[in-house]
């Protein structure tokens, strides 16, 4: 059976002021796929990162999420989710309510989210 392509990156090209970091780089990540990206400090894997969830803009170049173009789509309104390398936990949250907190910024409330909650904890 053909897998779909989760996420597609097209010819991206990212450049700081007259830098550039990412040149013509094209990447498909397929359903179900468990993908590295290794390289040498600096060479840009985290800007690719960053370019997939939102948080940078690419400068030439397309993005594409479940087939649909995200390319300028905003960080908040695409279905991807980051875990940082440094720990980004709210420190004065107990675990659950620091699992609870992204689900209730999608409006998850009362049953669906505890049971939510329980099955990621229990996993
Ligand atoms: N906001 C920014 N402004 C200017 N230059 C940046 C910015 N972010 C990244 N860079 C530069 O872009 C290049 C790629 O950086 P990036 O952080 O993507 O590399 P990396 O492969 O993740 O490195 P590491 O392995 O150290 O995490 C580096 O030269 C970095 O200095
Ligand atoms: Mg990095």
């Amino acid at each position: 059976m053909e897998k779909n392509v989760i996420v597609k990156l097209l010819d991206v090209n990212k450049k700081f002021d007259d830098v550039s970091v990412i040149k013509d780089f094209s990447l498909d990540i397929y359903e179900g796929e468990f993908i590295t990206l290794l390289g040498s400090s600096g060479c840009g894997k985290t800007t690719v990162l960053r370019i997939i969830s939102g948080l940078e803009e690419v400068t030439s170049g397309k993005v594409f999420i479940d087939n649909k173009d995200v390319t300028y789509l905003d960080a908040t309104k695409r279905e991807v989710n980051t875990v940082f390398q440094n720990f980004a936990l709210f420190s004065k949250m107990t675990v659950y309510e620091n699992i609870s907190f992204g689900l209730q910024m999608k409006k998850i409330h009362n049953m669906q989210l505890v049971e939510k909650i329980m099955h990621i904890l229990a996993v």
